[in-house]
């Protein structure tokens, strides 16, 4: 497997009766889910999406690709949320977080539209100057505020720089099948448009033409990406508690967090999976966090944060535990050479490998979180392959859903993300919100 989760480490945490403990609830939970029972049943399409490659869309999307390779030097992707951290955390861990500025036959590719900071506006812009362009837009809802944004002023950018005609070939939309200003935009100007399923919503949507046609256009191979997805499918299909890792991992964090761990860090030794970990914050927390209720997900990354949070996971309020994502096989390893001199005494290490070093830094932390009674899961990953990313955002996936349900939420919608938006158009006078704009200028002014 190139993925595996390893609970060695739980034996002070968590005994084998508390978990053997859970497994009627996870039953529950995975018949909710796989009976389609459950809050949120309409929103389960993401469970085969690996089998189903996207329902036929695939070879539409590869195309795609192929001439925005062939035409553009960047590709923008305009989405926020769940319609872009997939593909961003995908380009980091399959490519590099310095994809843009490292050599390479495929497109620049931009995120724009997840901020309303100008800015970072201008300097997208700024990076676009002279450049042939590509836009992918996506947003399900397709009336998403700082989406919709960014798409006006890029859109424009396009057209001038291209004409109508030609911007037409360069816009690509990703949106509902029928709903939205996006769709009716799309339909409207001829723009190529790819579908979101009815049934995924946006931080389960990796695997539909959200994710995939920007993976695609960084030269990533789709087709193993989904069979890891496929192959994930499978293996945590399995309703047995002991034999599914996704469902013990779901089992885990629920019993660590009725002991107080109600804060779980997403630790890697790796910043190709810092990106990861803003995807994973997202999906754990939109999914769980509603009613009072929920674990807070956040991400480090070590070494680099053991020099600033490191003393607050060892000895800081205990409410925390750590998952921590282990790769076994780094891409290319950097062999230490002996100094004549060894003037800063590090000959010690010669004749290693960098890897080496990394694994031990991550052995005498974990063995020091132990110590400050600091709960370590592992997940054990192969490699920086799309066989076992795939792998690894369904584990997620299969495991934040059975987690929402054994928390009693629903892990499906996200009632609490309208509250601020309301506000935002109330106070930027968005026509329909005179009541409400008057009410919270008064509080304002109260304050
Ligand atoms: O997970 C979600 O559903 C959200 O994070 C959305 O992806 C995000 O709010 C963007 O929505 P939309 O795709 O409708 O623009």
């Amino acid at each position: 497997m190139s993925l595996t989760l390893n609970t060695a480490y739980l034996a002070d945490f968590v005994s084998p009766a508390e978990l053997q403990a859970m497994e009627p609830y996870v039953q529950t939970a995975h018949r909710l889910l796989h009976d389609k029972k459950g809050p949120g049943n309409d929103f389960l399409g993401w469970l085969d999406l690996g089998q189903n490659h996207c329902s036929g869309e695939l070879s539409r999307i590869e195309a795609a690709a192929q001439k925005i390779k062939r035409d553009s030097q960047v590709l923008v992707v305009i989405g926020i949320g769940g319609s872009y951290l997939g593909a961003r955390a995908a380009l980091d861990f399959l490519r590099s977080p310095h994809y843009n500025a490292l050599p390479k036959d495929t497109p620049d590719i931009l995120f724009a539209g997840n901020t309303l900071s100008p800015d970072a506006l201008h300097e997208m812009l700024a990076l676009c100057r002279g450049k042939d362009l590509s836009l992918n837009v996506i947003s399900k809802s397709g009336t998403t505020t700082e989406p919709a944004l960014a798409f006006r002023v890029f859109r424009d950018l396009v057209e001038k720089k291209y004409g109508k005609e030609g911007a037409r070939g360069r816009i690509y939309c990703t949106t509902d099948k029928a709903r939205g200003t996006l769709k009716t935009l799309a339909d409207r100007e001829g723009y190529e448009s790819f579908v979101i399923p009815d049934d995924v919503g946006g931080r389960y949507s990796v695997f539909t033409p959200v994710g995939l046609l920007p993976i695609a256009v960084a030269g990533c191979n789709l087709t193993a990406l989904l069979d890891g997805c496929a192959a994930a499918e499978q293996a945590y299909s399995n309703p047995s508690l002991a034999e599914n890792d996704a469902y013990r991992y779901a089992a885990i964090r629920n019993i660590l967090a009725r002991k107080g761990r109600v804060s779980e860090v997403l630790v890697s030794y790796e910043p190709a999976f810092v990106m990861l970990g803003e995807w994973f914050k997202q999906l754990f927390g939109e999914s769980e966090g509603k009613d009072g209720k929920g674990l807070y997900p956040t991400s480090m990354c070590f070494s680099t944060d053991l020099h600033s949070l490191g003393q607050y996971v060892q000895e800081g309020s205990p409410v925390l535990f750590e998952t921590v994502l282990s790769l076994k096989h780094n891409r290319q390893d950097f062999f230490l050479e002996p100094d004549g001199e060894d003037f800063d005494g590090l000959n010690f290490l010669a004749g290693q490998n960098l890897s080496v070093v990394n694994h031990k830094a991550f052995l005498g932390t974990l063995l020091a979180h132990l110590q400050g009674g600091v709960p370590n899961l592992v997940v054990e990953l192969e490699d920086r392959s799309e066989d076992t990313f795939g792998r690894l955002i369904y584990f997620f996936e299969k495991a934040c859903a059975v987690s929402g349900y054994l928390l009693g939420v629903n892990p499906f919608d996200q009632p609490g993300v309208e509250a601020y938006k309301k506000n935002m158009f109330a106070l930027l006078g968005k026509p329909g919100f005179e009541p409400e704009k008057a009410r919270l200028e008064q509080l304002l002014s109260d304050l």
